[in-house]
């Protein structure tokens, strides 16, 4: 089978049991998606599938196929970090950066979705991606930030 990831097609003989994380992680070597809890609590695996953000872990490689998959690795145009990553340094939304790559996964998501027009929304949709670092009000700084930019695409 194959899958679109950041652009490029990759084919392998996945397993119909393999999740899209481990297919990242373990087969792709793209390993800025993280592990977490593999059980979709903590957002520490969000991607892009088709522009829609979805915990990797919850869902099977082989259902992705056909797909445009875009991980963290997939964000930055060359040099250029995408302007929710340049936010997350100016407001520091990082402090040990385990859930750093699914929380910029998800802020872009949030902003497209139209989900970014105050503190509180960006709060509640971004309710799905934990930090046990706790660095919520810099994450939410930071997403506001690039949404009223203007420079969120
Ligand atoms: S690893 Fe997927 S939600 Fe935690
Ligand atoms: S920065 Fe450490 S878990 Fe969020």
């Amino acid at each position: 089978m194959t899958l679109r990831v950041n652009g490029e097609s990759y084919s392998r003989e996945w397993e119909a049991r393999v999740t899209l994380l481990d297919a990242l992680r373990e087969d792709l070597g793209l390993t800025g998606t993280k592990k977490g809890c593999d059980r979709g609590e903590c957002g520490a695996c969000t991607v892009l599938v088709d522009g829609r953000r979805i915990k990797s872990c919850l869902t099977l490689a082989v259902m992705q196929q056909g797909r445009e998959i875009t991980t963290i690795e997939g964000l930055a145009d060359g040099e250029r970090l995408h302007p929710v990553q340049a936010a997350f340094i100016r407001h520091d939304g990082l402090q040990c950066g385990f859930c750093t790559p699914g929380q910029i996964m998800s802020g872009v998501a949030c902003i497209r979705e139209g989900h970014a027009d105050s503190d509180d929304e960006v709060r509640d949709w971004m309710s799905g991606n934990l930090c046990r670092c706790g660095c919520y009000p810099n994450i939410v700084a930071a997403i506001r930030d690039a949404a009223t930019s203007g420079k969120d695409n």
